[in-house]
């Protein structure tokens, strides 16, 4: 979500003819979009805003910027900051660059973070400046908010509740940036799959709309984040993916503990074996689909016995990846008033122990690639391109496949946002390793 944010300041930036710098030393703007999930993220910014302070000694003019959630959540607080100049939450993305330009031009110092549910004027900044974050690939937002109440997550306080975007407008979104050459769309939300828009008699669920997007021309691929694991809807939606070649067999749907005990004071609304049945619905609806998922360790009260059921729902959904959070308890959320009383230390080796476990998975279905040949879309360079150039014009790539594997492998620039073949001949636990054959 916050990719996408960032992709439609930097279009709006671009609009307003304003060059990008990668150093922040020399930028007169810096605009930091935040994240508020965990308290981890939002230190890393106050860090980032110490160094910029000191920057600004000697670049008095120099504008800070803060949006997103953050920004949101703290809002005047933030503005106290001596780095800060502008706080705009995630609703106001359109009037980002104005309110930096007042401050560059007039030494303004603003905070907007009202008004949370207008949303028609962001419509109308994604629809009409469609934003792709690499030439072949763009998210696409469908849905704004959230209306679970996770005990944990602080998200439908800063973002606000559950509004579904018009099929009309994504759709409008989806041709402008299949026009411009993307070809894999994924759908946003936070509970994407509680999707839903009435038009008259009819209601658009997300099933509905994978299948609109993928039959617009130049769409070869679409997915979706983030599923919530709920029945309603879940058929649907696989017999989509099943049926339909262009919607990638991949589905993300965090299960955050094995314990029912903790999913329940998570107000997470099913058990480990309801979440098991339903993985092992969609592998029979979809052979070969590759499942992502979440995890907290450390919840209040997470016993080491809650935590041995969550290694054995890892070992038995087998996941193709899964992020792995420590509890961190947010300002406002019902589990912020639970003690936080799994110590530290505990949390990080539960932590250290399910990527351990999920690594030897990732391992073995990585390692299942090797000597097959997959369809890549390819991003750009990889991250060490520079020290793998070639005088010959090759250089290394990274893309993904339709199940997100990355995969590099050596090829041309012209390649980038192109689909190629690649024989995958090694693999490390989260990246596949290959030639280009076609
Ligand atoms: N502490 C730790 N992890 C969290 N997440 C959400 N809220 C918290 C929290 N308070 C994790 C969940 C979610 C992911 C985006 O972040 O696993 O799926």
């Amino acid at each position: 979500m916050n990719k996408l944010d960032t992709a439609l300041v930097r279009a709006s930036l671009e609009d307003a003819g304003i060059g990008l710098t990668d150093h922040p030393s020399q930028a007169d703007l810096v605009i930091i979009n935040t994240c508020s999930v965990r308290d981890h993220a939002e230190q890393r910014v106050l860090s980032h805003l110490g160094h910029l302070q000191h920057i600004k000694r000697s670049r008095p003019r120099m504008v800070v910027a803060v949006i997103g959630c953050m920004a949101q959540r703290l809002g005047d607080q933030l503005l106290q900051h001596p780095a800060v100049d502008v706080v705009c939450g995630p609703a106001h993305l359109p009037d980002v660059v104005r309110l930096c330009l007042e401050a560059l031009i007039n030494k303004t110092r603003s905070s907007v973070t009202d008004n949370w549910q207008e949303t028609d004027r962001l419509d109308e900044l994604e629809t009409s400046r469609p934003a792709a974050e690499s030439p072949g690939h763009a998210y696409v937002r469908v849905m704004r908010g959230c209306n679970r109440a996770c005990s944990y997550c602080i998200v439908p306080l800063v973002r606000g509740p559950e509004r579904s975007r018009a099929p009309a407008a994504i759709l409008d979104q989806v041709r402008i940036l299949a026009d411009r050459g993307v070809r894999h769309i994924t759908l946003l939300g936070q509970t994407v799959n509680a999707y839903r828009y009435r038009l008259g008699e009819k209601t658009v669920y997300l099933a509905d709309l994978l299948e609109m997007v993928s039959s617009i021309s130049g769409i070869h691929w679409v997915s979706f984040l983030t599923s919530y694991p709920t029945e309603r809807q879940f058929e649907p939606i696989l017999q989509q993916m099943a049926k339909n070649p262009k919607v990638c067999p991949y589905l993300h749907m965090p299960a955050q503990s094995g314990s029912d005990r903790i999913l329940a004071a998570m107000n997470r609304r099913y058990t480990a074996c309801q979440y098991i049945d339903m993985i092992e619905k969609a592998r029979a609806m979809v052979p070969g689909i590759a499942i992502a998922g979440d995890f907290i360790v450390g919840f209040p009260g997470e016993t080491d016995q809650d935590f041995q059921q969550t290694l054995a729902l890892i070992n038995k959904v087998r996941y193709k990846n899964c992020f792995v959070f420590k509890y961190s308890p947010r300002p406002g959320t019902a589990s912020s008033r639970m003690e936080d009383s799994v110590p530290d230390q505990v949390k990080s080796s539960r932590n250290s122990q399910l990527l351990a476990a999920q690594q030897q998975i990732s391992s073995q279905i990585a390692s299942s690639f090797i000597g097959k040949t997959v369809t890549v879309l390819v991003e750009g360079p990889s991250k060490k391109a520079d020290r793998f150039g070639k005088e010959d014009g090759q250089l290394q790539l990274v893309g993904r496949t339709n199940t997100d594997w990355p995969v590099v492998f050596t090829g041309a620039k012209g390649m980038v946002g192109q689909f190629v073949q690649v024989m995958i001949q090694d693999a490390s636990p989260f990246t596949l390793f290959g030639t280009c054959v076609s």
